[in-house]
């Protein structure tokens, strides 16, 4: 954990809204899957979108751990940084084929969510190992939005689509040496790990993938973002996990490895951004605390009405008064938090805004040009910089430069 006074000190010396990581708790959490999976075939694969800062992705290199990547980019610069490709997945979703042309020419693996895609990519390259993404018909997320299976999501093939998956992959020769399922995100019942994992079993046969080398079951182990919330008994749930699928190994008739992909379990809690209250005011029933952060930099509350614990660290043990904790946007809707208890708030009190490790900076942007946060990494108890933010000028500068570089080219193509 990331002690007060060491963020407080951080505060001042690189100033505010700033986004800080502690990556000894992201090495505490990685190992701990270890411990909890009790499968020598595991391997995981940190899924980068939660937070692609660079030295966050260079410890993972660094403890071993994968990558699950999702765009281009995200595959070349986990490879300039020097992930082996055979380390990375990419899970495909919508793409173009000059964006599966430039991800094939990697060498990283792909998995193939659609019949649609899965025929063009045969047809284009018989022959090739990949891996296939399914549907495992098991709905569970922190909400709506991030549940990526069941009728309503536009993800994976369908399991009564097995037969004509089958025959385009016989057709085309293509070597399937994987199979994958991602449940959703925060999942709430661990019963839905099973679930997932029995269902996609349950297809994983000889018969049908005679080539299996892995199974990837995705991500969505979920953290506690409330202080009363339980975390989940991940031991017993790792225990039974690689009873399963021990159970599975034996019954396909050799060892698989067995893949995991988390992102929120991984970096949520390592995470926090810190931002300074500049104006308090009084709005008949409302105590507002405006601060110099807005939600362009943690868009979670106003995106899917996520809770993320707020701390007055400047004033920790102040009369508890209720607040709604905006930020720094023209909008109504920019609050970090509504209506929450915390110990008074005075201006120029520094809040600690915490879990602010996965899908925060990540989903971040410059709406209202406010320049995304400088981002510091702890490790052994150094703090280093990690991504300077760039200056409100700085900003500025910035768009009209690459507004005007190339004028009259309108394709917006590097
Ligand atoms: N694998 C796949 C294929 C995924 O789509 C995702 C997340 C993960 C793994 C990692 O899931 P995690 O372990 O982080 O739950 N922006 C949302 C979460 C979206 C997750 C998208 N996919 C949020 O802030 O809650």
């Amino acid at each position: 954990m990331l002690e007060n006074q060491l963020l407080l000190r951080l505060a001042e010396q690189y100033g505010t809204p700033l986004y800080v990581y502690d990556l000894d708790l992201v090495t505490a959490r990685y190992r701990d899957l270890f411990e909890f999976i009790p499968d020598p075939g595991l391997e995981i694969r940190y899924a980068m979108k939660a937070n692609y800062n660079v030295a966050l992705l260079r410890h993972f290199n660094a403890i071993g751990c994968g990558l699950d990547t999702v765009s281009p980019a995200e595959v070349l610069l986990a490879l300039k940084l020097g992930f082996p490709p055979e380390r990375i997945i990419y899970t495909a979703n919508n793409l173009t084929d000059a964006e599966v042309a430039l991800v094939r020419e990697t060498g990283v693996l792909m998995n193939l969510g659609s019949l649609s895609r899965l025929e063009k990519f045969a047809r284009a390259y018989p022959g090739s190992r990949i891996c296939l993404r399914f549907n495992p018909d098991v709905c569970d997320g922190d909400n709506e939005r991030t549940m990526t299976a069941g009728a309503l999501t536009k993800f994976g093939l369908l399991f009564d689509d097995l037969a004509a998956v089958l025959a385009i992959v016989r057709r085309h020769r293509l070597r399937v040496v994987g199979l994958h399922e991602h449940t959703g995100s925060g999942l709430q019942r661990v019963e839905s790990v099973f679930q997932s994992m029995c269902n996609l079993m349950a297809i994983a046969t000889p018969g049908n993938f005679p080539d299996l080398e892995f199974l990837d079951f995705g991500g969505g182990f979920k953290v506690p973002y409330r202080p009363d919330e339980a975390r989940v008994d991940y031991r017993s749930m790792g225990t039974e996990i690689a009873r399963l699928f021990a159970d599975f190994c034996r019954g396909y008739g050799r060892p698989l490895k067995i893949l995991f992909e988390p992102g929120k379990y991984l970096v949520a809690e390592c995470g926090v951004l810190l931002t300074r209250v500049n104006t308090l005011k009084h709005n008949r029933q409302r105590e507002i605390a405006g601060c110099d952060s807005g939600f362009p930099q943690l868009i979670r509350p106003v995106l899917y009405g996520a809770y993320h614990q707020v701390d007055n660290l400047s004033n920790p043990e102040g009369p508890r008064r209720c607040y709604d904790v905006c930020g720094n946007i023209c909008e109504t809707g920019d609050r970090f938090a509504e209506q929450r208890e915390l110990p008074e708030i005075r201006e120029g009190d520094l809040l600690a805004i915490r879990n602010a490790g996965a899908y925060c900076y990540a989903m971040g942007g410059v709406y209202n040009l406010r320049p995304m946060p400088t981002e510091v990494v702890v490790q052994e108890g150094r703090a280093r910089l990690a991504r300077r933010g760039f200056s409100h000028r700085e900003l500025a500068e910035r768009i009209l430069e690459l507004s005007e570089t190339e004028p009259g080219d309108g394709t917006g193509k590097a």
